[in-house]
């Protein structure tokens, strides 16, 4: 079997990498969801083999890529897809908004849960579409669904879309399959669709397990649009590419008319081609990736409950992202942002760009060599002295 080195360090900075470059070298990036792990071998091996035939002209659609998902979701997770329910598309965000174009007109309501992805917020408002916000609730350190406010705000007559984010980025929370079902029959009796974005599907922590929304019922199957994207897991973000998986015949033909009459429907060679590598050879390095994060994890709640007294660590049951509750530090956001920036030199997100509950929260990534982490948390310990 092959093996990864996750403690390799790769220089990015000067490689045109958003992570690293956009900060001036003193900075230790600890934010934007992509990893500082290479890419598997199988997929970096493919794309030289393929970068060496020297022609790279228009793609077909070929069913691989269709097929690979599918293979994807039924090894990992159980779940029989057919490879025609599968549909390329960009990226994540892209099918995000094409499906609030497709399924809501301008002035509509689209439910996500706060605090959350900002580009949710944009791909909602950018369109002429009106949040609505179902919450989550911090209780005894994890994160809640209040389900009586869901279904009222699901109830309100303009709301067509829930764009659910399952795993939850920042929260870190892997929904269980009671609170997806109970989601399925509310937004089902509601008419509301489902867009679930599962791009953190891959990085579940021990214990925990990820449950592909429309797999649970056939409510949930006919009623759902699902995002997925194996660039979280296998470091291939800069490649955009993504997949939808829409079961339902009649949501999936109005689907692809949004993407016909964007010409969106066009592939990219060298993003199809990780994606089908990555997903038909590569389950040891996703496996071998969970280890490795859980070193990380533990690693990064050690430090933070020994020496950053006022940090709390949401602990996730998912994502590599994780939210730091630093509200007992007793800092405004603005000093906040700038003792971790300006004095400690680490770029973590800042919780406010998540939305309503974000103030006094950070993101920070940990999907990096141990020692890179290690040098943030001590650089976060000394700015706090
Ligand atoms: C929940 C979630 N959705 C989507 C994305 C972005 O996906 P894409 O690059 O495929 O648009 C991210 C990246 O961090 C994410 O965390």
């Amino acid at each position: 079997m092959l093996v990864h080195d996750f403690d390799q360090i790769t220089q990015r900075r000067g490689t045109e990498c958003k992570k690293y470059d956009t900060y001036a070298e003193d900075i230790l990036p600890l934010w934007i969801a992509d990893t500082d792990f290479q890419c598997p071998q199988p997929v970096i091996d493919a794309m030289v083999a393929r970068a060496q035939h020297g022609i790279y002209g228009y793609p077909i659609n070929a069913m691989n890529f269709n097929r690979a998902v599918a293979h994807w979701q039924k090894e990992r997770f159980g779940w029989d897809v057919e490879a025609g329910w599968v549909e390329y598309t960009p990226a994540v965000i892209p099918a995000i908004i094409y499906a609030i174009k497709t399924f809501s007109q301008p002035g509509d309501q689209v439910l996500i849960q706060c605090p959350v992805y900002p580009p949710f917020h944009a791909a909602i408002i950018n369109n002429g579409r009106i949040i609505v916000n179902n919450q989550l609730v911090l209780e005894d350190g994890q994160y809640h669904i209040n389900f009586q406010d869901l279904e009222a705000k699901l109830k309100q007559p303009r709301t067509r879309l829930m764009v659910l984010c399952h795993p939850h980025n920042p929260v870190g929370k892997a929904f269980t399959r009671e609170e997806l079902l109970r989601i399925g029959e509310l937004c089902a009796k509601h008419h509301v669709l489902v867009v679930v974005d599962e791009i953190h599907q891959d990085i579940i922590y021990h214990g925990c397990r990820h449950y592909p929304f429309a797999s649970l019922s056939d409510t949930n199957r006919d009623n759902s649009i699902t995002c997925v994207n194996p660039s979280k897991t296998f470091n291939t973000a800069g490649v955009r590419t993504g997949a939808v998986i829409i079961p339902d015949k009649a949501i999936r033909e109005l689907f692809y008319e949004c993407i016909v009459n964007h010409k969106s429907y066009g592939r990219t060679i060298f993003g199809t081609l990780p994606l089908e590598v990555a997903y038909t050879q590569c389950g040891y390095y996703a496996d071998q990736l969970m280890a490795y994060l859980e070193i990380n994890l533990k690693c990064l709640m050690d430090f933070v409950e020994q020496h950053l007294p006022g940090i709390r660590v949401i602990k996730p049951q998912a994502t590599y992202l994780i939210w730091l509750d630093c509200r007992g530090l007793g800092l405004s956001q603005k000093d906040l942002v700038k003792l971790l920036m300006e004095k400690a030199k680490v770029a973590l997100n800042d919780g406010e760009s998540f939305g309503p509950g974000g103030t006094g929260f950070m993101r920070m990534n940990i999907a990096c060599p141990k020692a890179t982490l290690e040098e943030g948390l001590r650089r976060i310990q000394q700015a706090m002295v």
